[in-house]
């Protein structure tokens, strides 16, 4: 019997797994940009965002972070443990970029004294507004004491995948990051990869995300898949 579909995301599907502990997430082609404003199917791109996650995944629990990953069932299909998902989003923030720069008018690349955190509320009807602790702690989307775990494993991942990207000769711009909730521990769900971060060449400043599908610059799947190769190369594992 094929497993239920449990929901479908824009670039992935979930589905029921054997029991009641596990999922399976699929990596699509589908690619969206401007809250689905704008749509396109980029052959390909389902497998290595697939690959791209599973090896960071590997990695970050190699080095003491908690994820949801199982395994790998085949190219696009990851086995992960069952979440409840914490509905924000924490974004990570090395150099100014996209909507900080935007936000606050300050041209992308700047450095910042130090590293920013940011939540956003989950919620496409709403354009995922930005909230302070006291507005999540308020509404009961996370406790303190959670939101206090989060920031904690967001700063350690954001070490961890800062210096694994260094060794790509990769700067780690920004990047976003999903929470939930197994067996009552706070544990990294969703993913890591082109989609979810921004990737910029060290040598040359080329960007390497997606980015490059928002903006129209051409060859996101090369660049998708040059991360894919540096990453590799650098056998974190
Ligand atoms: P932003 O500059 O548009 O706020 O994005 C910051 C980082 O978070 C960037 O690497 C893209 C990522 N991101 C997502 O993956 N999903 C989202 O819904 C948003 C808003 C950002």
């Amino acid at each position: 019997m094929a497993n239920e579909l449990l929901y479908t995301g824009k670039s992935k599907s979930v589905y029921a797994g054997d029991d009641n502990h596990t999922c399976i997430l699929e990596f699509r082609d589908s690619a969206t940009a401007g809250n689905g404003a704008k749509k396109a199917e980029l052959e390909g791109k389902g497998v290595l965002n697939a690959e791209i996650t599973s090896i960071l995944y590997r990695y970050l629990e190699k080095n003491g972070i908690e994820t949801h990953f199982v395994k790998m069932l085949d190219e696009t299909r990851m086995l992960a443990k069952k979440v409840d998902i914490i509905n924000v989003e924490v974004i990570v923030r090395n150099l100014a970029a996209g909507s900080f720069s935007k936000r606050y008018g300050v041209p992308e690349g700047t450095p910042l004294k130090n590293t920013v955190l940011e939540f956003c509320l989950k919620s496409d009807e709403l354009g995922d507004p930005m909230m302070n602790e006291s507005q999540i702690t308020a509404l009961g989307i996370a406790s303190q004491k959670e939101l206090e775990t989060m920031k904690d494993m967001a700063l350690r991942i954001n070490a961890l995948l800062s210096a694994l990207f260094d060794r790509c000769d990769i700067i780690l711009v920004d990047f976003k990051l999903e929470f939930g909730k197994h067996d009552d521990r706070i544990v990294l769900a969703d993913e890591i990869s082109p989609d979810s971060c921004r990737f910029w060449d060290k040598a040359t400043g080329k960007k390497l995300d997606k980015d490059r599908f928002r903006r129209d610059l051409g060859d996101v799947l090369g660049a998708y898949r040059e991360v894919l190769r540096r990453l590799k190369h650098a056998q974190p594992l």
